[in-house]
């Protein structure tokens, strides 16, 4: 208490405005009264804790208010007085005492609150490199470090990796680099002792330490190191995972004992989800190199169709992203966030490869007989020329017409028409009676659209089932999970006329919706195949928007992959 004035009794009728006007600071002051304060003198009284409030007199009946500390019968009595005002002082410093307690007991808690939820904040980032930075951030925020540096430990090479850095001050230019696990570096001494250092005082590291400061950081970037906090990060169990390094603290000359135990507190939670964030990661490159794998061994198989697993995953996450951008209400309910954008991609990549199963002969049928079936046709007809010249010249007709019926074009008049008396031509040579052409190769060479018979299409539709069958046996993560369903549907039809379920409008998820619109594009658009030549850009559209009319597309979709140009890759 400073300075202390008396009031008595009698001057009653100034406190309030004397209050107001003198004690505006930290003195303390002793208020005699001789009756209760009024409502609002209590409530000036109350603003000025330095003030002691005694009680004085005989008017108090042996209760009083709250803001009375003490009582002194006789105020001119100097003893009773000190006497009381010591005791009002002591009861004065109980109080402030409480009050520290309470104001450190709710700052500590706000604390307590703010690293829970930094923990909790960390353990929900999966993205390795979001982590680090936000690890960084969260201990430099929690300790008021200037800047901070995180490595990652390699328990198998015995080294440090500098993976991430921060500085508010300075801009730092990152390069990775590595440090062994040893004593000869403030990290690498971290990480081999499994405990936090603290440099106070960068310049002044005892002789006794084995690592030294390195100044060729603070060289580089002009910066002052003043002080250093290394906090190893170890699980629960004491496994190392990395070290985090706080540099200069913003709140003192150097980091406390308080930054120190927050380092430690901090470090548990940071190397759990550190180590999941990066064991993700490596499931994640592991389904990536799956995937590519997988989608090499489809191409492998027919290479005329090379890219186009890549390329309808691309058209397809396009129009994904544009569907999620658009403010039509039709698309209000769709939204694709980064999973969902990956579990289309997945099902895209991986949407053919089920033609792992269907013989490369078909999928790569140029023509509508296979090599050796032209070639029976063609020996047989040589030998009936040899053996029956008189009818050469019919046989060269009818070899013209074979190889010309054996091109896939698309013909509107009946095919099979001209060949049909071919059909009951058969000839004795040298004993034998050849048939010129047989049933089944005339069905092939009277298709009227494309290489393929019905059942050549089977085989190949068939691939979508296979697709769905491998698929569904790999364990995906839950974020992945409708890979199968998706890359399953994608040869449907909104007007139930696709395969192989025969789903129809909202039984095919909107993924395959849009999964179908990029592969109709991509086949249609893809570099010229032996059967079949490229579409022009302008035309694929053109097609893919008659699909849609014909309701067999979603019209929206195919509107929105039009309008947004989400063909161009
Ligand atoms: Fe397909
Ligand atoms: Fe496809």
């Amino acid at each position: 208490m400073g300075e202390i004035r008396l009031f008595r009794a009698d001057e009653m009728e100034d406190l309030v405005e004397t209050l107001n006007t003198e004690f505006h600071n930290d003195f303390g002051c002793v208020l005699l009264i001789e009756s209760p304060l009024s409502e609002k003198q209590t409530s000036v009284l109350g603003q000025h804790p330095g003030v002691i409030c005694l009680a004085t007199g005989f008017a108090w009946r042996g209760r009083f208010p709250s803001y009375v500390l003490g009582y002194v019968e006789n105020a001119g009595d100097k003893n009773q007085l000190l006497w009381t005002l010591e005791s009002a002082r002591r009861f004065l410093d109980l109080r402030h005492e409480n009050q520290q307690l309470r104001f450190r007991y709710q700052v500590e808690g706000e604390k307590l609150d703010s690293i829970l939820s930094s923990a909790l904040e960390l353990s929900e980032e999966r993205d390795p490199v979001k982590l680090c930075d936000k690890i960084l951030s969260n201990l430099r925020r929690q300790v008021r470090a200037e800047g901070a540096s995180l490595y990652i430990a390699d328990l198998e090479k015995n080294e440090l990796k500098f993976t991430h850095v921060q500085n508010e001050r300075v801009k730092v230019p990152f390069q990775s680099f590595t440090l062994p696990i040893d004593e000869n570096s403030m990290a690498g001494a971290c990480a081999s002792r499994r405990k936090s250092i603290h440099v106070p005082d960068v310049r002044a590291i005892p002789k006794s330490e084995s690592f030294k400061f390195n100044d060729s950081f603070d060289k580089k970037v002009g910066y002052t190191t003043r002080s250093i906090l290394c906090i190893p990060l170890l699980k629960s169990k004491g496994d190392l995972v990395g070290v985090v390094q706080l540099i200069n603290s913003k709140r003192e000359s150097t980091f406390t004992e308080e930054d120190i135990e927050i380092g430690k507190v901090l470090a548990a939670p940071i190397a759990s989800s550190l180590e999941t964030a990066l064991l993700y990661k490596d499931i994640e490159n592991l389904f990536e190199g799956f995937v590519k794998a997988s989608v090499t061994a489809i191409e492998s198989r027919d290479p005329t169709t090379s890219g186009h697993s890549e390329r309808v995953a691309d058209y397809s996450v396009n129009l994904a992203k544009v569907i999620t951008l658009s403010t039509a209400k039709e698309f209000a309910p769709i939204h694709f966030n980064e999973q969902s954008l990956k579990e289309l991609r997945y099902a895209s990549l991986l949407h053919d490869f089920g033609k792992i199963g269907v013989p490369e002969a078909i999928l790569q049928k140029e023509k509508k007989l296979y090599p050796d079936e032209l070639e029976s046709i063609l020996g047989r007809a040589k030998l009936i020329k040899l053996g029956h010249p008189s009818i050469a010249k019919e046989i060269d007709q009818f070899i013209e017409l074979v190889l010309r019926f054996n091109e896939p074009t698309v013909t509107s008049k009946d095919p099979g028409s001209e060949l049909k008396k071919f059909m009951d031509l058969h000839y004795e040579v040298l004993g034998e009676d050849i048939h010129l052409l047989k049933q089944d190769e005339m069905n092939k060479l009277a298709l009227s659209k494309g290489s393929l018979t019905v059942d050549d299409r089977r085989m190949i539709e068939s691939h979508v089932e296979h697709t769905y069958k491998f698929l569904q046996q790999i364990p995906w993560t839950r974020e992945l999970k409708r890979v199968a369903p998706i890359a399953h549907s994608h040869h449907e039809k909104l007007d139930g006329t696709g395969y192989p379920q025969g789903l129809k409008g909202n039984e095919i998820p909107v993924e395959s919706q849009i999964m179908a619109i990029a592969d109709i594009y991509d086949a249609l658009t893809a570099p010229d195949r032996p059967y079949k030549k490229s579409v022009a850009a302008a035309k694929a559209l053109e097609i893919l928007m008659e699909d849609a009319v014909k309701g067999k597309l979603n019209r929206e979709l195919v509107r929105l992959f039009i309008d947004q140009k989400a063909y161009l890759i």
